[in-house]
């Protein structure tokens, strides 16, 4: 597939939202609509991929997503597991790399260790950088940074006016990726749940209608289309 002609943002995040919604619009279980949204996932990955996008980010499970009921748990968590068996082969081939994004200690140990198995054999992969959010919250990101510069303080490593945003920035799981430029959230909510905060901070922001499991690669193209219009300032003038 030809490389999209026009300048791409480097860093994509995307709040896959609106599974649910779907699931209860088809009368559905929702775990069916879960299932459903794995497939946009995966055309959406395979875009990414071939149109030379360097990360996305894509928010598969919060950390308040554990409220939910134990059987819609139990569903996400077995998605999870298919898809890294799955789609593991096909990634590795694309030169994509995998990094999850949250504590992975919490999950089931299947689905740890299935993780951790994917990042391990996709570690040098130059090409897309996958960052999948799991058991992610922002604020604890940010509050783990935090204690471990507040550790490196204490041992006497560093002084704390020491403590530079790169610094900072290196205590993230993000660590070494550029801000995220665009951030799409589907299904309308306009609300951010705690994703990326940090990263965020100038992100252009498009909340499509459409709920997860509706949303193609079409519409993912006029989203890529559409940030190229945005003016982007950074607090500064462009006139
Ligand atoms: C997003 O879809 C997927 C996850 C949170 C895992 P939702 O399940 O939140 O869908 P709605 O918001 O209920 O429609
Ligand atoms: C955010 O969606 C989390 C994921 C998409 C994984 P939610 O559906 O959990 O967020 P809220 O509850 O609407 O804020
Ligand atoms: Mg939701």
């Amino acid at each position: 597939m030809p490389k999209a002609e026009y300048s791409l943002p480097r860093h994509v995040a995307i709040i896959m939202d609106g599974n649910g919604r779907w699931a209860k619009q088809h009368r559905l279980a929702i775990a069916l609509g879960h299932r459903k949204g794995v497939e946009t996932l995966r055309e959406i990955v395979r875009y990414s991929s071939d149109a030379g996008i360097e990360v996305l980010s894509l928010y598969a499970f919060s950390t308040e997503n554990w409220k939910r009921s134990q059987t819609e748990v139990a569903a996400l968590m077995t998605l999870i597991l298919e898809f890294f068996r799955t789609e593991i082969d096909e990634l590795d081939e694309k030169e994509v790399s995998i990094r999850i994004l949250g504590n992975i200690d919490a999950l089931p140990a299947a689905q740890h260790q299935a993780v951790n198995a994917a990042q391990m054999r996709t570690a040098d992969n130059k090409g897309l950088q996958l960052n999948i959010a799991l058991n992610y919250g922002s604020r604890d990101e940010i509050l783990q940074a935090t204690i471990a510069l507040a550790h490196q303080v204490a041992s006497g490593h560093i002084r704390p006016d020491e403590i530079s945003s790169e610094m900072f920035e290196n205590e993230l799981y993000t660590k070494g990726q550029p801000d995220v430029d665009l951030l799409i959230r589907t299904s309308g909510e306009l609300r951010l749940s705690n994703f990326l905060l940090y990263q965020n901070a100038y992100a252009e922001m498009m909340f499509p209608q459409p709920l997860w499991p509706d949303f193609t690669v079409d519409l993912y193209k006029s989203a890529l289309k559409s940030f190229q219009q945005r003016e982007r300032r950074y607090g500064g003038r462009t006139t």
